[in-house]
């Protein structure tokens, strides 16, 4: 084949399959839970970088009466964030404002009204009928786009949770009612066993691993971090596991340590899916600088390696 002729061979083969297959830039994606503390914090508080794809999450709706003390509700939600700031005006406005934003729920938490809070069905069919029905309520009143799991005490075993939670996100996808959905362990045995059941039998309907990796000890290296980020890559195989911090308290790998840095490595061998933060309201005292940080890490372009 001549010069031209492999020209034009390359030229009409190759080029629209080019086209066709564009090299992707995935956008990183930015979470950050927010109105669990009451601190008054907003969404239009949080900085927002339009080169990410950013979801803030609600924390938390919890199946349990507001009554004083608390009793559980078999699957009923009921909503227990901060409302006069994170109400569905203030939803709807800031998803008009920045087309990149998207706004979900975590369902539990450790605690409602300073008891534990337990993940405690009366059975499978009860509990994911009753969440079924509340959250969709909930979901189409604040206009959400997914929802989060993060139970972290159980009145179940893992099977049960694994079939109540795996169900209600299946239900909730398959009626249009979430486009996402993620879950939040962390590093603890008896934690990890629910989730990891979940993740057997469910693992392809869940979006994001949002891993508490400031749940491990204070003072955390960042080789500790790189060691810690590849066991939970390999226990939630095929998994989008997001790095992540806390601005309350101390756990784990601080920005202040290293935690950007131990991205940046990640991000370079293509294993960085994204960045979350526990949470807005403690980071506003800190003028939301390492949710700058963050966003900046992941909107910077990269030479994309596979790994
Ligand atoms: C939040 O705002 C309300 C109403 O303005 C105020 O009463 C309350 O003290 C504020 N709370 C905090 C923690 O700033
Ligand atoms: C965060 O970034 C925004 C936009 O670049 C900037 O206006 C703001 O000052 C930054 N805040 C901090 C605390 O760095």
């Amino acid at each position: 084949m001549g010069f031209s002729k492999l020209f034009i061979f390359l030229f009409t083969t190759l080029l629209p399959v080019a086209l066709k297959h564009p090299i992707e830039q995935k956008m990183g994606i930015f979470r950050e839970y927010i109105g669990a503390q009451f601190t008054n914090v907003t969404f239009t508080d949080v900085p927002i970088n339009p080169h990410v794809e950013f979801h803030y999450i609600l924390a938390f709706a919890i199946d349990y009466t507001t009554s004083s003390p608390p009793d559980p509700t078999d699957g009923k939600f009921d909503v227990f964030w901060d409302t006069d700031n994170c109400s569905p005006s203030e939803v709807s406005l800031v998803k008009n404002q920045h087309s990149n934003v998207k706004v979900a729920l975590s369902l539990g938490g450790d605690s409602v009204n300073g008891v534990s809070c337990y993940f405690s069905p009366s059975s499978v069919y009860s509990w994911v009928s009753n969440a079924v029905s509340s959250l969709t309520n909930i979901i189409q009143e604040y206009n959400l786009d997914g929802i989060d799991i993060d139970y972290e005490h159980f009145r179940a075993d893992p099977e049960t949770f694994a079939e109540c939670i795996g169900k209600l996100i299946t239900t909730l996808k398959t009626n249009g009612v979430i486009r996402f959905a993620s879950i939040a362990p962390f590093d603890h045995s008896e934690v990890q066993s629910y989730y990891l059941a979940l993740w057997k039998s469910y693992g392809h309907m869940i979006d994001y691993v949002n891993f508490q990796f400031y749940a491990y000890g204070e003072g955390t290296s960042v080789s500790q971090f790189m060691k810690y980020f590849e066991t939970q890559r390999s226990n939630y195989k095929g998994g989008n596991i997001l790095a992540s911090f806390t601005t309350e308290g101390s756990g784990g790998l601080s920005p202040e340590n290293g935690f950007f840095m131990a991205c940046n490595r990640l991000k370079s061998e293509g294993k960085l899916h994204g960045i979350f933060v526990w949470c807005a309201d403690n980071s506003k005292a800190l003028g939301f600088r390492y949710e700058n940080e963050s966003q900046a890490l992941l909107a910077a372009p990269h030479l994309h390696s596979t790994a």
